[in-house]
């Protein structure tokens, strides 16, 4: 077994509500999943990200967790979920889980116990402190700015949720606490699962004395996340891993805005003693231009320790479409080719959210069909995270072939054009741009492996660079502007290998088109 598999694989990240449903819920789950395999093969796909279907009482989309061992009714059973880790398996697809460990449920059993009395077992197994004259221990907000303590009745204490008040979060200092969710981990490796995404996993750890944040300026000093003890708890999670060669891990380094690459490369560790992979959100706050693009790449390699390796994401389920965040949104379906073959030629793991290959884009999600608990909340100002996590758009029947019933989200309305059974019949469509190139990138070993080059950072909205594997060097140039700009000087009798605008043989047009993404070889 390659145990380095996860180096040359491309994810593809499922929220399952919205993938495929298979009973008529309205709600996608694993059978769905199951039936789909074939399209994740078609696609080229490698490995998936499951975001989570544990047993939850889905407070916040699965990410509150009450059984860490089960499957939430709504997607089906253990028993399929074995059933589709085989049935991937036997397909030469992985499954990655999502990891979960900065906080449980209220309903998990140790929250349970936990907030029972004072002297219970597992009292420490969350993060309880008394007030001052009634008001909350300190002024740690979640992210959502609000509290993030919650007065407990029970035993008059308070306790600290970094997101929803039902999701109170574990003390990653108790080692009873860590060995009991280490097992957990066990469950799944012994089961045969290949890996783990971990959830927010730089804000396990919080201030030993729990001083107050200090907020201004713009969040200057924060005692709630990134300590340096996270690290110890991390090298532990992949001495774990190591247990059981060939998983990865890769982990969700959560910051604000403009991102942080060199955090999510500290999880990292040496690049052989922490995670595998990490997050790092600068390619998603950035605007549409080349010059941002070239500085969130270039910063995150420099950050990374010499023997890690990068990974890259243009959206997720939290972040909304990425297409909509190509701003001006005229030739978003261009934008979204161009971005394409970058992630797909960029050195590092690309990971896709399911339906960015259609190039789906945020739906209207109306007040009365929200379905995100931040949304209702928020709402105006924050309608949630439902835009971006609306069913995936399959064909132009009824419901894009999702569901057979009342789907839970609404479809986009462009569903009967962008759709999996369309795109396939278009050759220009976005859809055979992620799968062309992805194919492309299994045929040239330098396009997984091969280090990379820039030649041009953005200047008149190009950026280009090389990947060189032994002899054999590969040149990509992105046109990020809307008019045509000079070419990079590529080889004599360079062959093009892929263009989003041009036939291979038509070779004669000598400047990059608008929007043109290329790729070249000798
Ligand atoms: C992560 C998840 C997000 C969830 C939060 C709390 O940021 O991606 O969906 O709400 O953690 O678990
Ligand atoms: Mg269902």
């Amino acid at each position: 077994m390659n145990i380095n598999w996860w180096k040359n694989a491309v994810f593809y990240h499922i929220y399952p509500a919205s993938f495929q449903d298979s009973d008529g819920d309205g709600t996608g789950d694993i059978r769905g999943i199951i039936n789909r395999l074939d399209y994740l093969t078609t696609l080229g796909i490698d490995a998936i990200w499951l975001s989570p279907v544990y047993r939850s009482p889905m407070i916040d989309g699965g990410y509150d967790i009450s059984d860490y061992r089960d499957i939430d009714p709504l997607f089906g059973t253990l028993d399929d979920f074995r059933e589709l880790l085989k049935r991937a398996h036997d397909m030469g697809i992985r499954i990655m889980m999502d990891l979960v460990m900065n906080h449980t449920s209220d309903r998990h059993p140790w929250f349970i116990e936990s907030r029972s009395s004072v002297d219970n077992p597992k009292r420490d197994w969350y993060i309880w402190r008394s007030g001052c004259n009634g008001k909350a221990p300190n002024n740690w907000r979640t992210n959502f700015f609000e509290r993030a303590w919650r007065y407990d009745a029970i035993t008059g204490q308070f306790y600290y949720h970094s997101f929803f008040r039902q999701q109170p979060d574990l003390n990653w200092r108790n080692e009873e606490m860590k060995r009991a969710f280490f097992a957990n981990i066990r469950f799944w490796l012994d089961m045969g699962v290949d890996g783990f995404r971990l959830d927010v996993v730089n804000m396990l750890v919080k201030d030993r004395l729990f001083r107050n944040n200090r907020y201004r300026p713009f969040r200057k000093i924060i005692y709630n996340r990134n300590q340096p003890e996270t690290c110890n708890i991390i090298c532990e999670f992949r001495a774990l891993l190591d247990e059981y060669p060939g998983k990865a891990s890769v982990g969700e380094v959560y910051v604000f805005r403009p991102g942080d690459p060199k955090l999510a490369a500290s999880f990292l560790g040496s690049g052989d003693d922490m995670l595998n992979m990490a997050f790092d959100f600068s390619l998603i706050f950035c605007r549409w231009n080349a010059r941002k693009y070239y500085s969130a790449v270039q910063s995150y390699y420099d950050a990374l320790p010499s023997a890690g390796w990068p990974c890259f994401f243009i959206s997720n389920h939290d972040m909304g479409r990425s297409l909509n965040r190509f701003v001006p949104v005229r030739h978003a379906h261009e934008k979204a080719r161009l971005i394409a073959v970058m992630l797909l030629t960029l050195k590092g793991t690309p990971f896709i959210y399911y339906g960015d290959e259609l190039g789906m884009v945020n739906a209207h999600i109306s007040r009365k069909q929200i379905r995100d608990r931040y949304g209702k909340k928020l709402w105006p100002v924050f309608s949630g995270r439902d835009r971006g996590r609306t069913p995936m758009q399959w064909d132009g029947s009824i419901n894009g072939g999702f569901t057979s019933g009342e789907p839970w989200l609404p479809l986009h309305k462009d569903f009967r054009r962008v759709n999996v059974e369309y795109e396939k019949a278009d050759d220009n469509s976005v859809w055979n741009v992620y799968r062309k190139m992805i194919e492309l990138r299994k045929t040239q070993p330098a396009l997984q492996q091969g280090e990379i080059e820039f030649i041009e950072t953005g200047y008149k909205g190009v950026l280009a660079y090389s990947r060189t594997l032994d002899n054999h060097q590969i040149w990509i140039a992105l046109n990020f502007s809307s008019r045509k700009q000079a070419f990079i000087k590529f080889p004599q009798n360079s062959i093009i290998l892929f263009s989003t605008h041009r036939k291979i043989a038509e070779n004669n047009e000598k400047r990059l088109l608008p929007f043109e993404a290329i790729v070249i070889t000798e």
